[in-house]
This record gives structure tokens, C-alpha cells and sequence, in this order.
């Protein structure tokens, strides 16, 4: 190794007697040879790879290419796997397990003989899953995602997971057939990869771009691509030197990189997940950063991207159109130029000639594609310590409304009466959703943009303000109040609404507030009781029991910080 430091590997192959011993011999196993344990840094390969995580099902195949850079370099990779999150298989929701996958991770790089370490990740959850795990160690880290699926076609008409919601409520109306659902589902997932559009896969990947964290054009290369296959391999080669140069997250992740997110973020019209990841990501950092920061830092920031679900086009049209370089280019008078990255260069000098090709996706900063963008941070009464809305997502009609509640105690409530022909309920009704909160479901699942009452589908109504404790999926869309902290499941003002309560909406001034005297207020707290499933065992115990509300970005107390990297004790 260059300069004195010693490799954190050498405190396990570098040894010698019985440990060293041990250490060294089970690996050969492997047949791997004498020369491979000396000296050389040590890279782990952390892979969500699982055939239950449909869009990250290809990278063990990307890991092949991470390899070939490492061993190019000069180092050795050992690929291991971590607990994988699919967004669409896992029930009740993969938020519950997104804690738990951190851990996995946080412990298998810290147990092991890791001198540096390759994430793996694409499907929502595992991109911050395997960051917080990262952080909580802080060893050299570089990002790879496993890029967006090719856009879907239907009908000689390019879908992707945004059009789900359309055709669920399409079907729901009466004007779509089963059978043309059967032939859409066919023709969306047409090749590896995560979702193709700006929802939380490709904000989450967009994200560690942006914060320096991964070689330029990670968030946008598709899957498919040959070239997510060199930028796989370039990462495993610029692995190698990060550990030489002893380039730890720490350096990198500083309150600048956070600001550099949320700027992009802003542009890009990326998913509400974000706020809730990012939140939890500086807390396992120790960087100061609290949900009221996100609207000043984002403030002036515009929608620069035309992507589903804020516009029209697709992550594939995204990369040819010039990529998130080429965005953040077009952002250089707003971000931190100088923040360090991956690269060894300053974001400033990644993306000094990126160009756009194409303006009608990639807009510049004198003509954005929308003036609101980012993520609207409310309070008020109903949520002291804030409730989240995406303006780019929302009807401007809707942006002050002041309407009478229709009330969901649960999913189970909601999903029974919905369709009721006789559910009182118009235009100007707002709806609540209660119990979808991090305590309350358990794990805080993406069913804040629950679908309009069909009696009003069946008018041509298409959107209405509907709020809830829970979280929506970043492929949809809506004018969807989300995040409410305090949750219901905590006996806050939010979960004690009733049908009728007079609710004013106010997004331009970030207020939503409920018309209750304080008399009403404290006779239904006497009233009330939790009315949500309370586990008594196990990993969703320990969830309720530890999880923070949504403000603090829905980690567990007792996993805020780092333990560093130091293991003191050996096992034998
Ligand atoms: Fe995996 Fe959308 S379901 S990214
Ligand atoms: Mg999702």
C-alpha cells in the first residue's frame, strides 16, 4: 500500500500464528492464492442481488465488471450479500425492513477484512439501506446502482410504472378490460433493471450522484446498457485508489454534499422518499440537517427535468438527453462546486463539460420545465412537526381548499368503503388516511395516493387532496399530503380527525390546519384509544418499539451515529 497506513485487511490476513492462520486458510478454499492476501486492499462487494428484488436480479452480472476493475487496479474483491428489499414482492411494505437491511449492512462490513467497499443497490430501499449501513462504519465507499429498465411499450405507446396508477383508475372507471390490463403488465418490465422513471429508484440514485458518491451518469445509464457495465468496472478501479488515498464517506458526505442533493433533487422533481432517506442518512452521519433545512435549501431551484411522474419522458430518454451531469451543469451557479466526490475532483470539475442534447428534456435554468419543484414542507395543527407535499406532482387548483374530512381509521377502512356508491363524499372533500404510519401499519408503506372514490372516478374526477401518516410511491402522483408527524398511531391531533372536521389546505403558505376548539380537542383525547396492530415479538417489536417519526427520517433511535470500523476482539 502507498504512503504508511496500514490496510484494515492486514488486521486479519497480515497476521501471523494460529490467527493468521485461520484467517488465510478457509479462504483458500476459494483457491485463492498466497499472493492475493498481501498487501493488496481488500474490496467488498455488498450485492442486494436477489431474484425477489426483480430490479436488482441483474448485478451479479454488474459485479462481474466491478471486479474486473478491482483486480485491474491492484486489488482484491470478495462479493458478499446483504439483505435485498423488493419494492413490489414484500409485504406489509419494504420501508418495515429498510432499518433492519441497514444493519445487515453496517455489521457484514465491519465484521469482515474490508479495506473498501462497492454498494450495490437500484430497487428504492436498498440505495439507502446499504448507505446508512455504510455510514454507521466509514470505510472508502463508492456507489453503483443498477440503472433503470428500458421504457416499457404499450400499445406502440411508452409506459413505465407511473401509468399503473392511470390504469388502475382507468379500470376502476370502466375503461380499461382486464385483458388490456394482462396485455399492459406484459409490455412495462421489458428488461432488467429498476423503474424507469424519476420515482424513488431513480431519485435515490440520482441522490448518491449528486452527492459525490458515484462516478458521473450512475443515476440515469440504463441497466442494459453497456455502458452501466464500464461505469461498473472505471468503480471498481476507483475503489481501489479511494482506499489508497483513504477517501472515507466521512470526507465526503458533508453538510455541502446534503445541499447538493436536495438542489438536484429539487430539479430532477424526485420522489417524497427522498426527504425521509436523506433525513436518516444525515443522522447516521452526524450532520445537522432537519426537515424545515429542505425547502430553504431548495428555494430558487426549479424543475429543470421533463420526467414522468412531473412530466412526460422516461430515465432512458433521460441519459441520451445528456444525464444528471448535465443537469447539474445547468445548476453550477447554485451548487456547491467545491464539494469533493468519488473521483478524487470537485462536483464543479465532474460536470464542467457536460453538455445537454436534447432541451426538451433537460431544460436550462432561464426556462425551466415548471417554477415549483423540490418538496413543500407544511405545518400546523395537524402536523407539528410537518407534513410533506410535492408541488410538481399536485393540481394548482387544489393548492388552497378548504374542504370537510372523509375519515379512514385504516388501509382495511379504506379499502372496504372506497367504492361504496353511497360514501359521502364530493370534489371538495378531503381525504384522511390514519394508521399508515411509521409505528401505526407497521413501516410506513406507499399508500398516501389512495385512489379517488369511484363515484367521483365515474364523474371524471381525477385528482382531490388527500392526506395521510404514510408515504407514496415516487412513480405517483397527485395533489397528496404525506409524512404526517406526529402520526396518528401517536394520538396526535391527526389521528384524533373525524369525518367532517373542517380541514384548510393553505401549500402556498405551507399550512394545513384543522377548525377544532380546544374543548373538541381534549374531550376525544380523554376519548381516545391506539387502534393499531401492536406487535408482541420480533423484528416488527423491535421496529415499534425503536422507530422515530418520519421528521427524523423513520430510523431507530439507537442506530443515529457511527461505530466506526475499529473490532478490537478477535473469534478464536
Ligand atoms: Fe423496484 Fe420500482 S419497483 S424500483
Ligand atoms: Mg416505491
Amino acid at each position: 500500500m502507498d504512503g504508511d497506513k496500514k490496510l484494515r485487511s492486514a488486521e486479519w490476513f497480515g497476521r501471523k500464528g494460529k490467527d493468521g492462520f485461520i484467517y488465510r486458510a478457509w479462504m483458500r478454499n476459494q483457491g485463492i492464492p498466497d499472493h492475493e492476501f498481501s498487501g493488496k486492499p481488500i474490496i467488498g462487494i455488498c450485492n442486494t442481488w436477489s431474484e425477489l428484488t426483480p430490479c436488482n436480479a441483474h448485478l451479479r452480472e454488474l459485479a462481474e465488471s466491478v471486479k474486473r476493475g478491482v483486480l485491474e487496479a491492484g486489488g482484491y474483491p470478495l462479493e458478499f450479500p446483504v439483505m435485498s428489499l423488493g419494492e413490489t414482492l414484500m409485504k406489509p411494505t419494504a420501508m418495515l425492513f429498510r432499518n433492519l437491511a441497514s444493519m445487515d449492512v453496517e455489521e457484514s462490513i465491519r465484521a469482515n477484512p474490508l479495506d473498501g467497499v462497492v454498494l450495490l443497490c437500484g430497487c428504492d430501499k436498498t440505495t439507502p439501506a446499504l448507505l446508512m449501513g455504510a455510514c454507521s462504519v466509514d470505510i472508502p465507499t463508492i456507489m453503483v446502482s443498477g440503472g433503470p429498465m428500458l421504457t416499457g411499450r404499450y400499445l406502440n405507446k411508452s409506459i413505465a410504472t407511473s401509468d399503473i396508477w392511470r390504469f388502475s383508475e382507468e379500470s376502476r372507471a370502466g375503461l380499461m378490460t382486464q385483458e388490456q390490463m394482462y396485455m399492459a403488465e406484459a409490455s412495462m418490465c421489458r428488461s432488467p433493471g429498476h423503474c424507469a422513471v424519476m420515482g424513488t429508484a431513480s431519485t435515490m440514485a440520482t441522490m448518491v450522484e449528486a452527492m459525490g458518491l458515484t462516478l458521473p451518469h450512475n443515476a440515469a445509464i440504463p441497466a442494459v446498457d453497456a455502458r452501466r457495465k464500464v461505469l461498473a468496472q472505471l468503480s471498481g478501479a476507483r475503489i481501489v485508489d479511494m482506499v489508497r488515498e483513504d477517501v472515507k464517506l466521512s470526507s465526503l458526505l458533508t453538510r455541502k454534499a446534503f445541499e447538493n442533493a436536495i438542489m438536484t433533487n429539487a430539479a430532477v422533481g424526485g420522489s417524497t422518499n427522498f426527504i425521509i432517506h436523506l433525513l436518516a442518512i444525515a443522522g447516521r452521519m452526524g450532520v445537522s440537517l432537519a426537515i424545515e433545512d429542505f425547502e430553504s435549501i431548495e428555494k430558487n431551484i426549479p424543475l429543470l427535468v421533463n420526467l414522468q411522474p412531473s412530466g412526460e419522458f422516461f430515465m432512458e430518454d433521460f441519459y441520451y438527453a445528456g444525464g444528471l451531469p448535465a443537469v447539474m451543469r445547468n445548476l453550477k451557479e447554485r451548487l456547491h462546486g467545491d464539494a469533493m466526490t468519488v473521483t478524487g475532483r470537485t462536483m464543479g470539475e465532474n460536470v464542467a463539460h457536460a453538455e445537454t442534447h436534447n432541451d426538451a428534456i433537460i431544460a436550462p435554468l432561464a426556462s425551466p420545465v415548471k417554477v415549483d419543484s423540490g418538496i413543500w414542507v407544511l405545518k400546523g395543527n395537524l402536523c407539528e412537526n410537518g407534513a410533506v407535499l410535492k408541488p410538481s406532482a399536485a393540481s394548482p387548483h387544489l393548492m388552497r381548499h378548504r374542504g370537510p374530512a372523509f375519515v379512514f381509521e385504516d388501509i382495511e377502512d379504506f379499502k372496504a368503503r372506497i367504492d361504496d356508491p353511497d360514501l359521502d363524499v364530493d370534489e371538495n372533500t378531503i381525504l384522511v388516511l390514519k394508521n399508515v404510519g411509521p409505528k401505526g401499519y407497521p413501516g410506513m408503506p406507499e399508500v398516501g395516493n389512495m385512489g379517488i372514490p369511484k363515484k367521483l372516478l365515474d364523474r371524471g374526477i381525477t385528482d382531490m387532496i388527500r392526506i395521510s401518516d404514510g408515504r407514496m410511491s415516487g412513480t405517483a402522483f397527485g395533489t397528496v399530503v404525506l409524512h404526517v408527524s406526529p402520526e396518528a398511531a401517536t394520538g396526535s391531533l391527526f389521528g384524533l380527525l373525524e369525518t367532517g372536521d373542517v380541514i384548510t389546505l393553505d401549500a402556498i403558505a405551507r399550512t394545513l390546519n384543522v377548525e377544532l376548539s380546544q374543548a373538541v380537542i381534549d374531550a376525544r383525547r380523554a376519548m381516545w384509544k391506539p387502534s393499531y396492530p401492536v406487535s408482541e415479538r420480533g423484528y416488527a417489536k423491535l421496529y415499534q418499539d425503536h422507530v422515530q417519526q418520519a421528521h427524523l427520517g423513520a430510523d431507530f433511535d439507537f442506530l443515529r451515529g457511527s461505530s466506526g470500523d475499529a473490532v478490537t476482539r478477535d473469534s478464536h
